[in-house]
């Protein structure tokens, strides 16, 4: 097959906020006890965060982490988790069944953040508590000092506020399996309340609307709309959640579910300015898509009840996963100019690109790779590249281009990158760049990973499924060829 992909500078989609590749930490399963925090691991450091697993997450290039849920938050109580660790109570956590031992709060994610270069988005819950209890966890952590919660944060060891910038308003409010669900207008007063005082408490923050749980849900567009009506002119952004599995084991419709993600973006968009043009209002409200990935390979794992960190949600991805978290990542950027934050759910063990064995090694997941490379090199603006390739039907959509593909440009840096999917199960795509007017940038990189099973998976042993150098194409005027091989991910890195 043969595709064409032409690209210029007019085609700017808008500057890539850094926070659209984050991520996401829930005290659920192992992803925090056993993942990110494992005291007497051979890695930990003198704080028990295991330094294997900070490594990763460097390589990763993670901007943001959302803590610390999830439905776990809409049970939480915040000051459960800060103080002296022998004064903290063990509690039945309702949303996933396990008991939360509370020796890793606040304070020691706010320190492990430090250490993996991230910024924390902080989850207040809304589901059990309200405004009153989240304006406290804010002037715990972003108030200087002479008030109550500021001053016990200092009694607690921590002299300097955290200053955290982003908040999430509650997590899934309209979904019944949520502790304490509402009703759209129930939510949007009660995050309304809760963003005022909170705000008041710490001018500067931003705070996050939860949409709906997922484009699915029998509420999803009423929600949004009615939610937003209440509370527009306090809130920052609106949240979206996604998720994906290839239940029917079929590839072509499995990646084809881009299409439908970037329709489930712009429906919000468009409920966003709509209630925005209704209220004759100055303000943009932005997207903040902080739940989204591949979830399905461990949806009927048992598991003890009331456990402590008992393995839950523990994927383990093969290649055809890797192409579609690629994909998605790609569909986030070509809406950069509204999704401002996403985070892929979520980070180490649960459902996560990284995966680790409690008091053993830990290892990449094929979907690391696609989410580093973009995280690294996808930087500046992006482009809507203009894209000319054959389309195929499949079960559930027609007309899906083989080619998923995104640019980006790095003025400062004088760097550039096109990120390509080839869908294909089987016929490799030549496929002919037009860099217009990028003048004097040349590719001096080209990374691929293909050759692989769709089902081939990585372990603890062999990292198999992972990126390789090709020979880097070479410029013919303002033209490049590449072959992009069947069912593969492509990266090809240009420089001035
Ligand atoms: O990421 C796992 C769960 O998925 C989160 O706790 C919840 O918000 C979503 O339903």
């Amino acid at each position: 097959m043969k595709a064409k992909i032409t690209l210029a500078k007019e085609f700017r989609i808008g500057e890539i906020d850094k926070r659209i590749y984050g991520s996401f930490i829930e005290h659920l399963g192992r992803a925090v006890y056993g993942g990110i925090y494992e005291p007497g691991h051979p890695t930990a450091d003198e704080n028990g965060f295991r330094k294997d697993v900070i490594d990763l997450v460097k390589k990763l290039n993670v901007p943001v982490v959302r803590y610390p849920g999830g439905n776990f938050v809409s049970g939480y109580n915040w000051e459960d988790g800060v103080g002296p660790v022998e004064n903290r109570p063990k509690r039945l956590d309702l949303a996933w069944g396990t008991t939360e031992p509370n020796t890793f709060g606040t304070n020691e994610f706010i320190k492990w953040c430090e250490k993996a270069n991230a910024e924390c988005m902080m989850a207040v819950n809304l589901g059990t508590r309200g405004p009153d209890e989240a304006r406290n966890l804010v002037e715990y952590c972003n108030h200087t000092s002479g008030s109550y919660w500021s001053d016990l944060r200092r009694s607690h060891g921590y002299e300097k506020p955290h200053n955290i910038k982003l908040w999430c308003l509650g997590n899934e409010m309209d979904g019944g399996w949520q502790m304490g669900a509402k009703t759209a207008v129930e939510y949007g007063r009660a995050a309304l309340e809760a963003s005022k005082m909170m705000k008041w408490t710490s001018p500067g923050i931003e705070t996050v609307l939860c949409g709906s749980s997922s484009r699915n849900s029998p509420t999803f567009g009423t929600w949004e709309v009615e939610s937003l009506d209440i509370a527009y002119d306090s809130i920052d952004y609106v949240s979206l959640h996604q998720y994906y599995g290839n239940w029917e084991d079929d590839a072509p419709t499995f990646l084809a579910r881009t299409l439908e993600f970037d329709d489930f973006i712009y429906s919000v968009i468009c409920a966003c300015d709509y209630v925005k043009a209704k209220k004759r209002s100055k303000k943009t409200i932005n997207l903040s898509f902080d739940e989204w990935n591949v979830w399905y390979h461990s949806n009927n794992v048992p598991f003890e009840r009331w456990s402590v960190a008992p393995p839950r949600l523990e994927d383990i991805y093969n290649f055809e996963d890797a192409l579609l978290v690629g994909s998605l990542l790609i569909t986030l950027l070509r809406h950069c100019d509204r999704i401002k934050i996403a985070c892929l759910a979520q980070l180490v063990n649960v459902i996560a690109p990284i995966f680790t064995k409690t008091g053993g090694g830990v290892f990449e997941q094929t979907t690391y790779f696609p989410f580093m490379h973009l995280s690294n090199y996808g930087r500046g603006s992006a482009l809507l590249p203009l894209i000319d390739c054959p389309k195929y039907d499949c079960k559930a959509f027609t007309d899906v281009p083989y080619i998923e593909s995104i640019a980006t440009y790095d003025e400062e840096n004088e760097e550039m990158a096109i990120f390509c999917v080839n869908k294909s199960l089987d016929e490799s795509v030549v496929l002919d760049v037009n860099l217009m007017d990028f003048a004097g940038y040349k590719p001096c990189e080209f990374i691929s990973m293909d050759g692989y099973d769709k089902k081939d998976e990585n372990t603890f042993d062999a990292v198999k499924v992972k990126p390789h150098n090709n020979p880097v194409p070479l410029l013919d005027g303002s033209n490049l060829e590449v072959e992009l091989k069947p069912f593969s991910w492509n990266v090809i890195r240009l420089k001035k």
